[in-house]
């Protein structure tokens, strides 16, 4: 599934992991790997649960290992499966969907419980609207279908801890690049042009944040923006310090912290006043 090149090898306690090979353009490595392991570090900052990461080298090339999600009998069922069960029509083969919406993820996740390491009160719909917030607060644009499962055990559904997060950060944009989207006013344009290709109406991972905490309890909707309000620039300095320079260099860092500082003022702006209000009884 997905596509990039990947393969499944085992630790010493033979639990599997997943490599996943960051992709190159013209002998260039671009930087999924630090992107991926990034994203990670920052969901745990505002607690969002997502598979574990740490960069890898395998055969010469550089990508990610992601810890199996999975143990004993469990096993995934994406979002288009949840899709599918919820609504017979959804065609679950196409990833760019008319019927992918917040709104049917909603019904989808009914069933799904949040994960164990949640605070009670906390739904599956609920958590996984703390997903598309990371999402929003990384320029993140990959959530499509297959990006969010379920675990399935025998009796029991819950929201999986969230996963792929390579597609992040303005990984793709050219170093060259890097210094012409310096000033705040660039970055914030740069940030407002990205949008989710595959939820109905290709809309920006900001409004899709805004438009799940909305259908969130007020007090889960002020959890994540909490959460998020509460990140200290001094951590997510820190983290962006532990890539070697040869692999994040200081434009690409001081982007990435200016364009952290830009997404969370846009989506506190978007969401913080009315967060939780529209939700329905
Ligand atoms: N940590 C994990 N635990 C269990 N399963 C995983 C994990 N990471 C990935 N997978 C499975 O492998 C599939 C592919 O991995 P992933 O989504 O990370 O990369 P990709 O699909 O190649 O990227 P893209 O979605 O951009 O094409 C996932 O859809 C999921 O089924
Ligand atoms: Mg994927």
């Amino acid at each position: 599934m997905g596509t990039k090149e990947k393969e499944w090898v085992r630790d010493a306690d033979a639990h599997p992991w997943l490599f996943k090979e960051a992709r190159a353009k013209r002998g260039y490595v671009r930087g999924e790997d630090w992107a991926e392991c990034l994203v990670h570090a920052l969901a745990g900052l505002i607690g969002v649960p997502s598979a574990c990461v740490c960069p890898a080298i395998r055969d010469g090339r550089r990508g990610v290992l992601s810890r199996s999600v999975l143990s004993g009998d469990e096993r995934l069922e994406h979002g288009n499966e949840l899709l599918t069960a919820a609504n017979p029509k959804y065609d679950k083969t196409n990833a760019r969907n008319l019927g992918y919406t917040v709104s049917a993820v909603n019904t989808a996740l009914a069933p799904v419980e949040a994960p164990p390491c949640m605070p009670l009160c906390m739904t599956g719909f609920e958590t996984w609207s703390g997903y598309l917030m990371l999402d929003a607060w990384v320029s993140g644009c990959d959530r499509h279908h297959e990006n969010w499962a379920a675990i399935r055990t025998v009796h029991t559904m819950r929201l999986a801890p969230s996963f792929d997060h390579g597609n992040a950060l303005g990984f793709q944009v050219p170093e060259r690049q890097l210094n012409s989207l310096a000033s705040s006013d660039n970055i914030e344009r740069w940030s407002k042009k990205g949008v989710n290709r595959y939820f109905r109406g290709k809309p920006g991972p900001v409004t899709l944040a805004a438009e799940a905490l909305n259908l969130c309890a007020p007090r889960a909707a002020k959890y994540w923006l909490g959460r998020l309000e509460d990140v200290s620039e001094d951590h997510v300095q820190e983290m962006l310090q532990a890539p070697p320079d040869r692999i994040l260099s200081e434009p690409r860092r001081n982007f990435i912290e200016k364009l952290l500082r830009t997404n969370r003022r846009r989506i506190l702006d978007a969401i913080g006043p009315c967060a939780g209000r529209a939700r329905p009884s």
